[in-house]
């Protein structure tokens, strides 16, 4: 698979390559080891991030019979530097307000500065620009989520996961630190932003993001992401696609073993039916993910909107129909694009999304199919605006052979009335 370019081989526990040792910092202040993969978490905790909780509390209660496991060594994740408190606090300004780039679930994230090559604050606008993801000191749940991240992310690199550089625990403090996203969340340029994202700009995203979670998927020890969605998708300067968040990830089977068994979690409107109705997990759980998000891509609208039309809350649902009839795809784009798209590259992204959301798990395709179909949608360039203008020009010549001094207006107008391109009455102004 092309780009396939990530480091698996850190998996193996025991490999701790350029662990950057830090000064004053006690074995207590380590990151207690667990396996690569954090089951007894992932089993008991629930999300009290109010859209990620898809079981009823009552049943992922925290019990205290379910201690936090315990470190297996103290050593910290390769390559991963650990921070005081008081540098992450200097290398924000003091958690400045102003300084916030978002809010999840789990706290705030910052933006800030460190020196190169090590742990120090340095001045705004110098050094490496950071961002720092503070959790809400909200025990266990929090920590354990914290540890998962620092578990996968410290060990697998890839050009569309995002780096983490280096964490922090003290006391009840757990911060992460990760290469600031110039771009911040595809969430923010699909829905946030006045300025509609380009097509091209989106494919490439898709892409990428692919790309992220056929790594994940194709390790030695596969990994199943578990919260793929627009706000966990980063972009860098040049709109570089790579996926964040790794609380909730999970081991994928392994042997024969056809899924894992785990309490339901994730964001609605996003996970996978069959898991949600069984709790098996699979990577074709990511998959069904990747097709909402391809829709919401394809569409601007959001996978779950309160605000729309019932009918039109549930995308997949309100799209189904739509993608299953060829004469109706292009009332699924955008209205904010205009006719800046691709045809052909709507029909692919459309088959796609509607292969990758299939009730039957087994039917959706791999991953690796996903970025070998996504590949060449790069490369088109038949826009449907230039269709459109070739059209007008078409029937306005026609008009003018037979009927000498027609007017073009009228020529223009009908042509968008009968165009099958313009079924929003967005697109047809
Ligand atoms: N490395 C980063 N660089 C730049 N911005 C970031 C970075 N990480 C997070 N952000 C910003 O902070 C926001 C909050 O991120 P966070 O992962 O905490 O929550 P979320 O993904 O929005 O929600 P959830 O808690 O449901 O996952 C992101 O949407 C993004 O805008
Ligand atoms: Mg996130």
């Amino acid at each position: 698979m092309e780009n396939k370019c990530g480091c698996w081989a850190l998996l193996k526990r025991g490999v701790r390559g350029a662990c950057k040792p830090s000064a004053s910092r006690d074995s207590a202040n380590t990151i207690p080891r667990t396996s690569l993969v954090y089951d007894a978490a992932t089993e008991t905790r629930y999300l009290n991030a109010s859209n990620r909780e898809l079981c009823p509390p009552n049943e992922a209660k925290l019990s205290s019979d379910n201690p936090d496991p315990p470190p297996t060594d103290n050593k910290s994740p390769c390559q991963l530097l650990q921070f005081t408190f008081q540098e992450l606090k200097s290398a924000t300004g003091n958690f400045r307000p102003d300084s916030i780039l978002g809010e999840g679930g789990f706290g705030y994230v910052f933006k800030g500065w460190i020196e190169e090559n090590g742990t120090a604050p340095a001045k705004p606008g110098s050094g490496i620009t950071v961002a720092v993801k503070s959790l809400k000191p909200d025990g266990l749940q929090g920590h354990r989520e914290w540890v998962a991240e620092v578990d996968f992310l410290g060990q697998l690199h890839h050009p569309n996961l995002v780096k983490l550089i280096g964490y922090c625990i003290e006391d009840d403090q757990r911060l992460l630190v990760y290469e600031f996203m110039t771009r911040g969340s595809l969430e923010n340029h699909l829905f946030r932003r006045t300025i509609p994202l380009p097509w091209s700009n989106r494919i490439m995203i898709a892409l990428g993001a692919a790309k992220g979670l056929a790594f994940l998927h194709g390790g030695p020890e596969p990994v199943i992401y578990r919260d793929f969605k627009t706000s966990n998708i980063l972009l860098d300067s040049e709109y570089n696609a790579k996926l964040s968040d790794f609380g909730l990830a999970k081991a994928g089977p392994q042997g024969d073993k056809t899924h894992v068994s785990t309490r339901v979690v994730g964001t609605y409107g996003y996970a996978a039916p069959e898991y949600v109705m069984t709790g098996h997990l699979t990577s074709k759980s990511d998959v069904y993910s990747f097709g909402v998000v391809l829709l919401e891509i394809l569409t601007g609208r959001r996978s779950m909107d309160k605000k729309r039309p019932s009918g039109e809350q549930n995308l997949v649902a309100w799209a189904r129909p739509y993608l299953a009839d060829k004469r109706k795809l292009y009332q699924l784009v955008d209205p904010r694009l205009e006719l800046h798209y691709s045809l052909k590259g709507v029909q692919k992204v459309s088959q796609l999304a509607y292969n990758c959301l299939s009730r039957d798990p087994k039917s959706r395709p791999t991953m690796d199919e996903v970025v070998k179909a996504l590949i060449p949608l790069q490369d088109l360039n038949d826009l449907a605006i230039l269709s459109y203008h070739s059209r007008l020009s078409q029937q306005a010549r026609r008009k003018k052979k037979s009927e000498g001094t027609q007017q073009h207006t009228n020529a223009a107008s009908k042509s968008i009335r009968d165009s099958p391109l313009n079924t929003s009455k967005q697109r047809c102004r």
